[in-house]
């Protein structure tokens, strides 16, 4: 079957918060595709909503079967039924988790630089970020990040430190992460008594021929220290369905998270129907769109080549989302980021959201239609030029 992912779909005046700019501005921020979803994923939609009644729902099987089936055969990862339980997002998901596995003012480890959402759960429950900035080198003049495993062991073994959220694929780095990487960090967890709070969010986008392997399957001891936060959104595009999971192996661990979630656990009509059409009839439309984002991402990286070399991407299998160097160009991504979308209109999330060494970087999402990925890169290569030109800067 074939897909048809060129053609725009106009979402002005459709209250999407990615689409709330200005009537030229081109949005390529939020974390969210420019794609309709899966057509099976519609279809299960559709079918739900022509029954008419929208009364209290439960999970049926097929949700906890279609979770299980998916993450054995895509991510080599075997969930056991009474580990999975629903949540209405990550997010909500993981401040609970901080809430239920912490006390107020405890150390709460990341690496950096990392979704921005991480730390502001983490600060706005009165808990403080321990933040553990990755070492960025260069290869063929492209920044490469890896561990500063020192750092993070210090970080792990201080007083107070109970978690580490970890962001597996990271986000926004793109980064895939490889089993023994995930499972000396899951040794020094467990050798620290801190838990691990992994988000998988990212995990079914990747560079075709790529599998992302869950952090909780890189080990025996990663799956006892571990609560995974799973869900069909990102790959998908049901972000405004609210439809996520919870998956702990370890009782103790699983029960505190779950019953704390509590009332937060109510989901609407649509989100097992969609998690289960995504999770059951989704894998062909999901190979073919991240085909097409990697064909998207390998766009971008040849005309950066080409046109701006001054920028370089983060080499990345996994995501949407482009992490771009102008560190050649400013030391301030903030004040950047508003002159690009000030002066032509492209809107993209300045590197400081996001901690570590986001001052040099902007984050671009590449899930859209080809004619509106040309339009953000004539428009990034008219917004630098411009800038380069007006700041006196020579590349
Ligand atoms: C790594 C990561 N986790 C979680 C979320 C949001 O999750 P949810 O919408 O399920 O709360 C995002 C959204 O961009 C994300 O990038």
């Amino acid at each position: 079957m074939t897909f048809d992912f060129d053609t725009p779909v106009n979402r002005r005046g459709t209250d999407s918060a990615k689409w709330n700019v200005g009537p030229t501005e081109l949005p390529m921020w939020v974390a969210d595709m420019d794609f309709r979803t899966a057509p099976a994923v519609e279809k299960a939609i559709l079918d739900r909503a022509s029954e008419g009644v929208f009364g209290y729902t439960t999970f049926p099987d097929a949700w906890y079967g279609a979770y299980i089936r998916w993450w054995r055969e895509r991510h080599d990862f075997a969930i056991e039924r009474e580990w999975l339980g629903f949540a209405v997002g990550v997010i909500p998901a993981l401040s609970t988790a901080v809430r239920v596995l912490s006390e107020p003012g405890d150390r709460v480890v990341m690496l950096t630089p990392i979704y921005s959402a991480f730390p502001a759960i983490v600060e706005g429950n009165g808990r403080k970020t321990a933040e553990v900035p990755m070492l960025r080198s260069y290869e063929s003049g492209r920044p490469v990040y890896s561990i500063d495993w020192d750092a993070l062991e210090d970080a792990l073994r201080a007083e107070h430190t109970p978690l580490l959220i970890f962001c597996n694929p990271q986000n926004p780095t793109g980064q895939l992460w490889d089993r023994r990487t995930m499972a000396r960090i899951g040794e020094m967890c467990r050798a620290h008594g801190v838990t691990v709070l992994s988000d998988e969010i990212h995990s079914d986008i990747a560079m075709p021929g790529k599998r992302c392997l869950p952090f909780a399957a890189a080990s025996e001891n990663n799956l006892a220290v571990t609560a995974t936060f799973l869900s069909p959104t990102k790959a998908f595009n049901l972000m405004g369905l609210k439809t996520a999971a919870v998956c702990a192996a370890d009782p103790e661990l699983r029960g505190k998270i779950l019953s704390a979630l509590g009332d937060l656990a109510g989901a609407n009509v649509f989100a097992a129907p969609a998690a289960v059409a995504a999770f059951t009839e989704g894998g062909e439309w999901l190979d073919a769109v991240c085909d097409y984002i990697f064909q998207n991402k390998a766009r971008v990286d040849r005309f950066l080549a080409e046109q701006l070399p001054e920028i370089a991407s983060t080499p990345s299998e996994a995501t949407y989302l482009m992490w771009l160097d102008v560190g050649k160009i400013t030391d301030d991504s903030g004040k950047f980021h508003e002159y690009l979308r000030r002066e032509t209109g492209l809107y993209v999330c300045p590197g400081t959201w996001y901690r570590g060494d986001g001052a040099r970087f902007l984050r671009l999402n590449a899930a859209c239609p080809r004619p509106l990925l040309e339009d953000g890169l004539d428009r990034l290569r008219t917004g630098v030029k411009k800038y380069e030109a007006e700041q006196g800067i020579r590349v």
